[in-house]
């Protein structure tokens, strides 16, 4: 019979077959669930000889990095480096605001810092041995939409990763590819990883870079990780989760307005919650959120984050807006 656990089984085989005995492997982590539950099952296949690394780029939201670092390491056993590059990407968008503009510099970053990591990784292996393996989260409806059959295919660049230098050739390992987004958070759920990653909604790569409009900085980037939690925990406590897409937070860094709590006028920033509900991004509808559930989130974001004094709720569809503001 067909079960969750005879997938998992059934993809470490294929994957112990396809990397043997030596072979040795890198999986770029993104936090998301999709290279999360790729890593645990290839770790599952090859042990140690699988390195995974994550970049720490400082845009991810409260505690996911420590999810990554700590909860998905405790739960796999995998071997992880991560590269804490915080300082290096603050630093490049310093003066910033264009999204496009932001963008380029996060992709551009990520890439520098992962290719990095990836030399640094092939040069400490094992003498006599090679790291041919890319491990990459690639889903069924992926590979569906970009016309490739089944079979292995080697690569020089790709868009999620980031480009591989010319010389530096890889043999893809997919061990999703066959799966749909739902089978996947199984697949992970029955490996052991935590439900914050099996259960995470899609968040982009440029993490909260893109949903602070205006310049990014660590105070901003502090102040909207504190709302976007407390949103998120209610949100959570209300027992939504599953009826939206997603619920980006952005902070409007550059507009303040006035308000006034306890004895006193204010003149802070506000934030937007832009909860929607779609089926594949392409389109989305405003997420009719109960206002008990919006109340609460005012409330404490206003009383708990230091120079946040509004709180609104965006009511547009896409089209025309976008899911994110940026
Ligand atoms: P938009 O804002 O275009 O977003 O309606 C559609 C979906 O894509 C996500 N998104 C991104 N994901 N890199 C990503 O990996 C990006 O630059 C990016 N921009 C948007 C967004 O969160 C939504 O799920």
């Amino acid at each position: 019979t067909w079960t969750i656990g005879n997938i998992a089984e059934e993809q470490i085989a294929r994957i112990k077959e396809q990397i043997g005995e030596t072979g040795r492997a890198i999986c770029g982590l993104s936090g998301g669930v999709d290279s999360a539950v790729a890593a645990a099952i290839v770790t599952k296949a090859i042990g140690d000889r699988l390195t995974c690394v994550y970049v720490d780029h400082g845009l991810m939201r409260k505690d996911e990095t420590e999810q990554i670092e700590r909860d998905f390491v405790a739960a796999t056993g995998a071997k992880l480096v991560v590269v804490d590059a915080e300082e290096q990407f603050l630093t490049a968008l310093a003066g910033v605001s264009e999204p496009e503009a932001k963008r380029k510099i996060i992709g551009r970053e990520f890439i520098r810092t992962f290719e990095k990591a990836q030399a640094d990784i092939i040069a400490a292996a094992p003498e006599g041995t090679t790291v041919g393996f890319l491990v990459q989260g690639t889903l069924y409806p992926d590979v569906v939409e970009s016309g490739h059959g089944s079979g292995t295919s080697t690569i020089k660049s790709h868009h999620n990763v980031g480009g591989l230098p010319e010389d530096m050739e890889f043999e893809l390992v997919e061990p999703l590819r066959t799966l749909f987004k739902d089978e996947v958070r199984a697949v992970g759920a029955q490996l052991g990883l935590p439900q914050e990653i099996v259960k995470r909604q899609p968040f982009p790569g440029p993490g909260l870079g893109i949903r602070i409009i205006g310049e990014v900085t660590k105070d901003r980037l502090d102040l909207l990780r504190e709302a976007d939690a407390i949103a998120r925990e209610e949100l959570t406590k209300s027992g939504l989760d599953d009826t939206i897409w997603q619920m980006p937070v952005v902070l409007l860094a550059d507009v303040r307005s006035v308000g006034v709590q306890g004895d006193g006028r204010t003149y802070g920033h506000p934030i937007v919650l832009r909860p929607v509900t779609s089926e594949d991004a392409m389109t989305a509808d405003w997420a009719r959120l109960p206002y008990e559930l919006l109340e609460r989130i005012s409330t404490r974001i206003t009383n708990e984050v230091k120079d946040v004094n509004r709180v609104t709720v965006d009511i547009t569809s896409k089209p025309p807006g976008t899911i994110e503001w940026e």
